[in-house]
């Protein structure tokens, strides 16, 4: 793409790549997403493009290398459009059969519709899987649409329209206010809201002020700020190029998690592209506003995604907290006045300034406006990236787009917020999703992981895989979250084992409260949270392993004593032959029996047993 000098630019090129593109009969997009990688994408990409080669179709038919739609467990994805046909689970194999069928004689391939679990039909395009019938993807939206490594594509979706209202239409105090105005709180955990900050940042005295994008996503399972990044790039630099023009920064840093190389390589070729197209460095559209942006690669610590402990990363010093005794807009990033946002909250941005407060205040609940992108795992049917309107119930988005438990045992939880959320029972599934909501049941909404229990899973055994998680990733700067957490942690460690006795509960309280009161930074002061609302909700469970010495959800090794009910066994024999240590014994079509003293309790026998001949008690 050209330099672009002016708004006028930007709309002629914008109308130049949409008549280019029309010379396309059939788009062909493969998700190039992480997820659809491991499942192999880049093999049925370079099959499209050898196919479209032996077909002459090469001219007439465009192949696109996308970002994750989020449904990354159907993967590989591969959308046709204008046909608008979702394909899932693609192999090699099947791209001549698309080819021939689907782009040469307009037919379906059958085999690789999505097929509804309750009515057993198949159906065409993605809005109608209810995976995403009840979802509302704005932020996720164009993420099949564009090449996250073509600037062209995002301009064609009217990327940097909003960039070129604000810097000619609006003023720094007018683009402030549609934020505040819109109702935009952040995206990364605490919830602060978004205008008020920029105009504090604004507000503060200072020739030199920064900004940052905070892509670290620490949470385990979470994927949402990488898969934005890494499927539209753009739209978190446009982000924050308005960000900045309002704040009166002129250095930007998009810190991310190194664990993320595709998104760092997305992230590095938009601002390469941005900046050759005029849109980033000095006089951005001819406005004469200066910009720049780099990208710092994190500190491979979860609590490098806390602010100070960010900036004194990018800074090159160790990742580790400080006071917030003086705020980071006053003085963050060398001393300098610093606006830190999340991935999301920026990704909103462009949003917001291209239609307006009020229709980005319609969405949500009163206090919560937008939506929020969950990334949806656990023991639900359908698991991935789901983007839905703030006040949905957590039943609709474990239901009906979950699509309810994966095989057949009962839902009794959804552990939301992350490490440092808290674990919401089932019966408060009528529960909206917004900010305070969460935080009133003991959880919180954090960064946005959502991972679904079911009756398989002790929640004494959750609560301990949070705090040894959390333990481990203390900066050990402060001694209430170095030792409490470790000593929380053996305290679970014995209940789990059987060694906990009512000392222990109370002792375990004693100490979260502690920890909570008197962490310096919020890693410490929500470490709690799992096991507080683990006892809140499910303290019987753990009386259960306290006085029974028993684990009901059949998960505690040293709690728990696998059998074989007689009457049941058909002699299979497969359970004998998986067994690592050799202790069940039995003849072929005989009822088979364990040997207590060899067995492991590795569980294999019951998750093979197709006759659920084996207990465990
Ligand atoms: C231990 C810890 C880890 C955090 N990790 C992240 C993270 O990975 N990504 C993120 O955006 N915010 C994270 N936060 C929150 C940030 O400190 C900060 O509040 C946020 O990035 C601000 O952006 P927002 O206002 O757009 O939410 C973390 C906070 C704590 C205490
Ligand atoms: S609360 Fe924990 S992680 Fe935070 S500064 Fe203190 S020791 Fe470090
Ligand atoms: S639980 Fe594991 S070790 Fe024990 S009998 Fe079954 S397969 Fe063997
Ligand atoms: S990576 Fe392809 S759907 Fe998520």
């Amino acid at each position: 793409m050209r330099k672009i000098k002016s708004a006028a630019n930007l709309e002629r090129a914008r109308e130049q790549i949409i008549s280019k593109q029309k010379k396309y009969a059939a788009v062909i997009s493969v998700c190039g997403g992480t997820g659809c990688q491991a499942y192999g994408c880049a093999k049925v990409k370079r099959a499209f493009q050898r196919g479209l080669g032996k077909e002459k179709l090469r001219g007439r038919v465009a192949l696109k290398y996308t970002g994750c739609p989020g449904f990354c467990e159907r993967g590989p994805l591969v959308t046709l459009y204008p046909q608008n046909i979702f394909y899932q689970r693609v192999k090699v194999e099947d791209v001549p059969l698309i080819i021939s069928e689907t782009i040469q004689n307009g037919r379906k391939v059958e085999h690789l519709l999505f097929e509804d679990s309750v009515d057993r039909q198949k159906i065409i395009s993605s809005q109608e899987i209810p995976f995403y019938r009840s979802q509302m993807r704005l932020l996720l939206k164009n993420n099949d649409l564009i090449d996250p490594t073509q600037i062209e594509d995002y301009v064609a979706v009217g990327g940097y329209q909003s960039l070129a209202k604000a810097i000619y239409q609006m003023n720094p105090e007018q683009i402030i206010k549609e934020i505040k105005d819109s109702g935009l709180r952040g995206r990364g955990g605490a919830g602060y809201p978004t205008g008020k900050k920029w105009e504090e940042c604004r507000k503060t005295p200072g020739d030199t002020k920064y900004i940052i994008c905070n892509c670290d996503e620490g949470d385990p399972g979470a994927f949402m700020d990488r898969s934005l990044l890494e499927g539209n790039p753009h739209s978190i630099l446009e982000g924050m190029l308005i960000g900045a023009y309002a704040i009166g920064a002129s250095q930007g840093f998009i810190y991310v998690r190194h664990e993320y190389p595709l998104a760092h390589k997305h992230a590095e070729i938009a601002i390469t592209q941005a900046r050759k197209s005029g849109l980033l460095g000095r006089n951005i559209l001819g406005s004469g506003f200066d910009f720049e942006v780099e990208t710092a690669k994190g500190g491979g610590a979860f609590v490098c995604g806390e602010s100070t402990a960010l900036i004194a990363s990018i800074e090159g010093k160790v990742g580790e907290p400080r006071s917030k005794q003086v705020h980071t807009v006053m003085q963050g990033l060398w001393e300098k006045p610093t606006n830190l946002n999340n991935v999301e909250t920026w990704a909103n941005v462009p949003l917001i300034i291209r239609q307006g407060s009020q229709w980005f205040s319609s969405i949500g609940t009163e206090k919560s406006k937008g939506t929020k992108i969950f990334s949806l795992v656990g023991r639900v049917k359908n698991t991935g990236l789901v983007e839905v309107p703030m006040g949905i119930t957590l039943k609709e988005i474990i239901f009906d787009i979950g699509g309810g438990p994966k095989d057949g045992k009962a839902i009794k939880a959804v552990q939301t917020g992350g490490p440092s959320g808290g674990c919401i029972p089932a019966f408060l599934f009528d529960l909206p999703v917004d900010y305070d909501s969460l935080t009133q049941a003991g959880s919180m909404m954090g960064s946005g992981g959502m991972i679904v229990l079911d009756e398989g899973t002790c929640m004494v055994d959750m609560a301990k895989y949070f705090v040894h998680f959390l333990r481990e990733e203390s900066c050990g700067k402060c001694l209430p979250c170095r030792e409490g957490l470790k000593r929380m942690g053996e305290i679970l460690d014995g209940i789990t084992a059987g060694r906990g006795n009512r000392e222990s509960l109370f002792l375990l309280e004693e100490l979260a409260a502690v920890v909570a009161d008197t962490s310096l930074c919020g890693l410490g002061k929500t470490a709690p949270n799992p096991v507080l609302s683990a006892l809140k909700y499910f303290r019987p469970e753990f009386e259960d392993h306290i006085d029974q010495k028993r684990c009901p959800a059949g998960v505690c090794t040293a709690l728990i004593h696998y059998s074989i009910a007689e009457e049941s066994c058909v002699g299979c024999g497969a359970c004998k032959k998986i067994c690592p240590t050799k202790a069940i014994a039995g003849e072929k079509k005989q009822s088979h029996r364990i040997l207590s003293e060899l067995c492991s309790q590795c569980g294999s026998c019951r998750d093979v047993c197709q006759v659920n001949a084996v207990w465990v008690q």
